[in-house]
Formats: structure tokens, sequence, C-alpha cells
């Protein structure tokens, strides 16, 4: 529709549906649109470069449009809009990935890697080759005390983890072959297990060993973690007194995380409408393996050309993005929700808390509206997978002058040391 006669002129196709909007979007695509102006939360804006070059001839090799400009990538973005990219595949971090067919735009698993590089709309086309040879093909996943390779590895379909999400997880980072805060890492996984009343088959110290084997097994040194542990195979009913033989399972991974210019340049993001869970309902504290609010808030912020969604808690205050914690700096003092805004204790806000105080900054936990971040110094967000990364634009409000800011720059490049020590 957005290029289609029949629109309405002064609509924009957003959130699954036309909404009014000051210029008409066809103008991207219309040689009248001004040079040097992009369609951004529903006007044009300045931008250095014309979007239009994203599907220009002109545009050289091996570019892509980002952040208001053209920067260097292994492979040319316009494959994203092209015939020959393979099906179900995406542009992250300069190079192409796969992904789901209805997003093709991001995807970063927990705290693992997802990204669109473009403000070009997602590609909807229904496909399911990937991209490039899997590099982790070769690669071992531990199940239940066995290496399996990894088209082997699998549970039952009966399995209660898959059927209602039941179950439980944990990510973790692998700096140097050492797990970045094991003990609190399992210790987390054992209180979720708890709160949900499984019964994980093996002891902390098993668990241990086991990370241990798997990386080795495949060689990895630096690398990103997943820990599942899921009720085991039952009947089709919710039953869990039904199910029998837990499934502990433990992947390792290459770490993907956002693009280096991301980090100098700070990410966009959006305000979700989906709520972090009610902690009377599901406690957000809990890891468990269902994350479909904040799977909900992840499709708003790509569908808003966003790599990231701040979601709210029950009662309209601030409680994290969908798998990072947030903290907003306001004149020099560090502000981030407490655990009761319903949010997971990240082990990397933790880190970060106890590298903040060090360095002589105050922190407070504290309640946050959309109001205090809109008029924070800075944001950043923390999370295993991204470490820390700042937020420069929320909502199509600036943040300071909308780059990364001196405290987020201080903090990020402490904790890059002190999870590398
Ligand atoms: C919802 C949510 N919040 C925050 C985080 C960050 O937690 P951590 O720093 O322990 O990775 C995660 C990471 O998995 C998450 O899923």
């Amino acid at each position: 529709m957005l290029v289609d006669a029949e629109q309405p002129p002064n609509t924009q196709w957003f959130g699954g549906k036309l909404t009014p909007c000051s210029v008409r979007p066809a103008l991207l695509v219309d040689a009248k649109q001004p040079p040097n102006t992009q369609w951004f939360g529903g006007k044009l804006t300045p931008c250095s470069i014309s979007p239009a070059l994203l599907v220009d001839a002109k545009q050289p090799p091996n570019t892509q449009w980002f952040g208001g400009k053209l920067t260097p990538c292994s492979v040319r973005p316009a494959l994203l809009v092209d015939a020959e990219q393979p099906p179900n595949t995406q542009w992250f971090g300069g190079k192409m990935i796969q992904s789901l067919p209805q997003l093709a735009s991001l995807t970063r698993g927990d705290g693992s890697p997802e990204v669109p590089l473009s403000i070009q709309s997602p590609t909807t086309r229904p496909t399911t080759a990937p991209a490039k040879p899997d590099s982790t093909a070769g690669f071992k996943i531990w199940i239940n005390g066995t290496l399996f390779d990894k088209q082997d590895a699998k549970v039952s379909v009966y399995d209660h983890g898959l059927l209602y999400g039941d179950g439980v997880f944990e990510g973790l980072r692998s700096y140097g072959g050492k797990v970045f805060r094991l003990d609190r890492h399992l210790e987390r996984l054992w209180n979720s297990a708890k709160a949900i009343l499984l019964e994980i088959p093996i002891t902390r110290a098993e668990m241990a060993k086991a990370i241990d084997e798997t990386l080795k097994a495949n060689g990895l040194d630096d690398g990103y973690i997943r820990l599942i542990v899921t009720r085991g195979a039952g009947t089709l009913g919710l039953d869990p007194n039904r199910t029998s033989n837990p499934q502990v399972i433990i992947i390792t991974d290459y770490i993907a995380v956002y693009p280096e210019e991301l980090y100098s340049a700070g990410l966009e993001i959006i305000t979700s409408s989906s709520l972090r869970n009610h902690p009377a309902a599901l406690s957000p504290r809990i890891k468990s393996l269902n994350y479909l609010n904040n799977i909900l808030a992840k499709i708003e912020a790509t569908q808003a050309g966003c790599l990231e969604a701040l979601m709210l808690n029950h009662k309209g205050e601030v409680a994290e993005c969908t798998a990072d914690n947030i903290f907003l700096i306001k004149e020099g003092v560090l502000l981030t929700p407490p655990t009761d805004a319903g949010i997971l204790e990240g082990i990397t806000r933790e880190a970060v808390i106890e590298l903040a105080r060090s360095s002589g900054y105050e922190v407070r936990e504290v309640a946050l509206t959309r109001h205090d971040v809109y008029i924070a110094d800075e944001v950043f967000l923390t999370g295993t997978a991204v470490e820390v990364i700042a937020v420069v634009k929320i909502d199509s409000r600036k943040i300071g002058n909308g780059s990364p800011g001196p405290i987020t720059r201080e903090l990020k490049e402490k904790f890059h040391a002190f999870a590398r020590k």
C-alpha cells in the first residue's frame, strides 16, 4: 500500500495498519522527494545521503545505509531487495544470516544477536534456505550428559518446553575460556527452576563441568552459551506431573553482537505497546522459556525500523528492553529500574552497578517513567550478549546530543576490560 495509488495521501503503514502522517511516504521513492532526506517518525528528516541510493545503481558496492549515512559492509545490502538474495536470510553485522520468514530484518536470541541494518522495510518472502554454509555445523550440543552432533541434537515433540514453554534458560558468555560470572548465572537458573517447581537433574558443579566440556568440544574460548532445562516429555495435557526426564541442553555458539558501528553510533529504540510480564502473573525474575511478549515487542521494534524496544510494566513505568536492562544518566547519577519494577535481574546490570559505584558514580534503583528516559542526558542498555551499548534516540526523541555520552562510553570500556580480565 505504501506505493499504491489508492493509499490515502498523508498516511503511513505502521504497526500493522495505516496511520496518519504529515508527508506521504510514497515520496520516499518519488522523484519529488528532496535529496538527502529520509522518511522517519512520520515526517521527512534531513540525512546526509538520500536513502533512495539504497536501491540506486549508483550506490557504491559493499556499502549500506545506516544511521543516516553510507557505511562500508562486506556484502552489498542491495541484496536485501534483490531476487538473488537467498530465502530466509537477512543482512546482519556485515553479512547475510538466516532469519525468520516474516521478519527477515532482525533476530537476536535472548541476548543473542539480531539486526536489520537499514531503514529498508523488511522483506516478507516466505522461504527456507540458509544464506551460507553453517559455520557451526560441526558443533556438538550437550544433552543430558551426551555430546551430540548438531543435526542429531533433538528433543521429543511431546516435551513441555516445546508444547508450553515450560522450562527455564540462561545466556552466558565465555571470555578467553572463562565463563563470566558463572556462579551468578547458575544461581539464577536454579532460582528460575525453583520458582516453577522444576528440579534440575544435575548439580551446579556438574553443569559447570558440562559447559566446559561443550566449549572445549567446539574449540570455543570466546563464545555464547545457552543453557536450557525443559520440563521433559509428557502428555499433551498441561500437567507437569505427567512428564518425565527434564532435558538439560547446552548449546555453544560464536558470539554475534551488534556491529561495531552501532557501539560508536548508539541505538535508536521505540517504546513497545507490549508490557513486560505482570509480576503477579509470571515474575520477570524467572528466565522462563516463554518470552512471547518480549518477542511481540521485538517485532514491533523491527516494524518500526529499530533494533530494540523498551518495555513498560503494568504501572506504565520503565521496566527493561526485550533482552537487556536499561540505565539512564541524569546530572551524573545513574538511574535504573529496581527489581520490583518487573525486570530480569541482569548479571551485566549487577556488574555495571558495581563498576559505576567503584568509579565514584552514584547509582539509584528507582521507578522511572518514559518521560525520565526522554529527558535523560544519557541512556544505555546492558546484557550478556551486548555488554554495554548506548541508546541515542527513543520514540523519535534524541537523547542528549544524539550520540553516546561520556559516562556511557567510560562504563562501556570499563565493562569490556573487566569481562576480559
Ligand atoms: C529480559 C531480559 N532482560 C535483561 C537481560 C540481561 O541480563 P544479563 O545481563 O544477565 O544477560 C536479559 C538477558 O538475557 C533478558 O532476557
